[in-house]
């Protein structure tokens, strides 16, 4: 690769007519060599190849993303954007990191062309790709079909049995609407957490711990299942979308949620069943995902019903394995209370 480098630089040289390299002096300039430098005139003209190098490695590019034939064309946009990503680059560890190269396009671009401005969840690529194709409308319908609730009969409340996790522990988990409560076995004892409408809460060793409600948003949407168009996340300003999770494609509705965040809704295009469902919170500095995964779904008294629950989030990931589910004729009201205090 090296090799490679040193290579074109000359052959570059040649081509620019600007072989006779000035003896003793400086080394020549960028400005002296090429025949479209504009930000990068001071540099010295070797550097220029490798840079170029360093670039298409940051973006994951070849030349081409940015370059027609004749390297000294501005015709491509991605060409001048890059203009102002460099003199950006430079500002920031001037500004910063005394002039060393310590944010560069690589911190920044990763890998790809497009930065990411969610911190990483493990496992999972969030990527949707907009499509005027998908129309929310029609694929939020065939999911009502699919699912097989009817509004006018509400599931009241279900039960749910099985394991949670690489250990598998046992866990129990009873929804209505948007309120649960997860028991978990441990030990000889049992860990609870649960929603019950307006207090979010969990258990400790010692006593209760409540959530205030302005924190508990992500508490509450990470435990949600959905039982049709009804229950989903009511949005706003819907959009289509395409994707593919798992191998399969998806349909993807995104939308605005009351709070201002964003949440994407995607449905397996094959079954029309909820598969995922991402939603992200705004914090001053950035967003933070937490994406929901929904599959084995199973036929319960004509209702579609997810088996496997998987909760992806930065801080780490949920696995919930269920064996059985029932749909339940009533629940006592306080069944999403935290249990009283010994
Ligand atoms: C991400 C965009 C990007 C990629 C990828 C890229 N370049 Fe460039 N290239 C630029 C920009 C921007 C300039 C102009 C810099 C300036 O104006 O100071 C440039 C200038 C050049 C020039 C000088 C042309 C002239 O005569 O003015 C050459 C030669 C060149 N690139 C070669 C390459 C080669 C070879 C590759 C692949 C190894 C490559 N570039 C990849 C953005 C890119
Ligand atoms: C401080 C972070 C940061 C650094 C450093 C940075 N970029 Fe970017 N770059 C971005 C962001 C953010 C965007 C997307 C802006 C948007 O979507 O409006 C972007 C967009 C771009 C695009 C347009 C992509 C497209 O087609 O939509 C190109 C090309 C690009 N950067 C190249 C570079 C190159 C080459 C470097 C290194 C010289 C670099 N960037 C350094 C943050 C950075």
């Amino acid at each position: 690769m090296r090799v490679g480098y040193a290579l074109l630089v000359i052959s570059l040289a040649g081509l620019c007519g600007a072989a006779a390299i000035p003896a003793k002096q400086d080394e020549p300039k960028a400005v002296d060599m090429f025949r479209n430098i504009t930000v990068m005139k001071e540099d010295k003209a070797k550097d220029i190849i490798p840079s170029m190098q360093f670039m298409c490695a940051s973006l994951k590019v070849d030349c081409e993303f940015c370059h027609t034939g004749d390297r000294s064309s501005d015709e491509k946009k991605a060409k001048v954007t890059t203009r102002e990503m460099i003199v950006m680059q430079r500002e920031i560890n001037a500004k910063n990191f005394n002039g060393r190269n310590q944010v560069t396009c690589a911190t920044c671009h990763g890998g790809r062309v497009r930065p990411v401005n969610l911190p990483p969840v493990e496992g999972v690529e969030v990527r949707a790709r907009r499509s005027p194709d998908v129309k929310p409308d029609a694929v939020l319908a065939a999911y009502g079909k699919a699912v097989g609730a009817d509004p006018a009969h509400p599931i009241v409340a279900i039960t749910y049995k099985g394991t949670s996790g690489a250990a598998k522990t046992p866990v129990e988990t009873v929804y209505s609407g948007t309120k649960f409560v997860v028991t978990t076995k441990v030990g000889t004892g049992e860990m609870k957490q649960g929603f019950n409408g307006s207090s979010a809460w969990f258990t400790r060793e010692k006593g209760i711990q409540h959530i205030p409600m302005q924190f508990a948003a992500s508490f509450i949407n990470q435990k949600q299942i959905f039982l049709g168009p009804d229950t989903l996340p009511k949005l706003t300003n819907l959009g289509g979308a395409t994707a593919k999770v798992n191998g399969k494609d998806m349909l993807v509705v995104n939308g605005t949620l009351a709070d201002a965040s964003r949440a994407s809704l995607y449905f397996d295009k094959e079954t029309g069943l909820l598969s995922r469902v991402t939603m992200s919170y705004p914090t001053v500095l950035g967003n933070i995902a937490q994406i929901n995964d929904y599959s084995d779904y199973k036929k319960v008294k004509g209702v579609m019903l997810p088996m496997t629950i998987a909760n992806h989030s930065s801080e780490g990931n949920d696995l919930f394995h269920y064996r059985s589910v029932k749909i339940e004729e009533k629940i006592a009201p306080t069944a999403f209370d935290p249990p009283a205090s010994k």
